[in-house]
């Protein structure tokens, strides 16, 4: 199971547990959209539209569906421009304080298709045969193998019938030559930067510990497997970061 560092290195309990993610995103919120954009090199936003482009289109026209640990709902723009006849995008996120960076930005000009669950996802409730679509963007490193299961049985269950679905996250680039400069950059220099530049803060040093114990979405491509989805794994940049991309079958007429 991955997370052994992650537990080590916080020092405070397990940091798979929803409670202690919520706690990290909401610290984060206020900075998260600038700190990701420019410590990433503008990599995010890039494979976030992979990540979309990556997404098989949904059946119908006015689809519905989830963002998954939507934030601060950054992936938005780039579904609703592949996608211009989306009905809504439900965006569920276990944080209020990501939640609320998401309301205060919504784009007005998309407003009345999103809505809003602040909920954890492990715990959810949602629908069978409730989306069109799945998609979700950097949420799957703040899970272990067991969460990871039960997410990938979640989307199994929400999906209709021929529902497609899309997920994308930073990984462990391994065998990469650069991987070490990678790892330096992660673990070294952004601690660094927000330790210099956000008062001694830790929380997005966390991220880097989250990404580097996820290793790759190759493991969530098997789980997704087992749950009946035709599911497509996917690297980018040498596996500094790794998607998962499908649907799940249509009902046989
Ligand atoms: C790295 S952010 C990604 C945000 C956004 N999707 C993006 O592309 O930037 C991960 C998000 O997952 C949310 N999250 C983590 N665990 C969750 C859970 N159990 N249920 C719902 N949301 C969760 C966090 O609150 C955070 O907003």
């Amino acid at each position: 199971m991955p997370g052994g560092e992650g537990r080590e290195r916080a020092g405070m309990g397990d940091v798979y547990d929803p409670e202690f993610v919520k706690g990290v995103f909401d610290r984060c919120s206020e900075r998260y959209i600038a700190f990701s954009l420019i410590c990433s090199f503008g990599f995010t936003e890039r494979w976030r539209r992979q990540c979309v482009a990556a997404m098989p289109a949904p059946s119908t026209a006015g689809a519905h569906g989830y963002d998954l640990m939507a934030g601060t709902g950054e992936v938005w723009p780039h579904l609703l421009k592949r996608f211009g006849d989306i009905g809504s995008i439900t965006a569920v996120d276990i944080s209020p304080g990501m939640h609320r960076r998401a309301m205060e930005r919504l784009h007005a000009h998309r407003a009345h298709r999103i809505r809003f669950i602040e909920d954890d996802v492990l715990a959810s409730d949602l629908p069978a045969e409730s989306a069109d679509f799945v998609i979700s963007t950097f949420g799957l490193k703040t899970f272990n193998s067991d969460q990871h299961a039960r997410l990938a049985a979640l989307i199994a269950r929400v999906l209709k019938p021929g529902g497609v679905f899309s997920m994308i996250e930073a990984s462990d680039p391994k065998g990469w030559w650069l991987r070490p400069l990678y790892l330096f950059h992660l673990k070294i220099v952004l601690p660094l930067i927000e330790r210099i530049f956000l008062r001694g803060a830790q929380d997005f040093a966390m991220l880097g510990v989250y990404s580097t114990s996820f290793g790759s979405a190759a493991e969530v491509a098997a789980m997704l497997r087992d749950q009946g989805l035709e599911v497509e794994f996917s690297r980018y940049v040498f596996g500094c970061a790794t998607g998962v991309a499908g649907r799940k079958r249509p009902v046989a007429s």
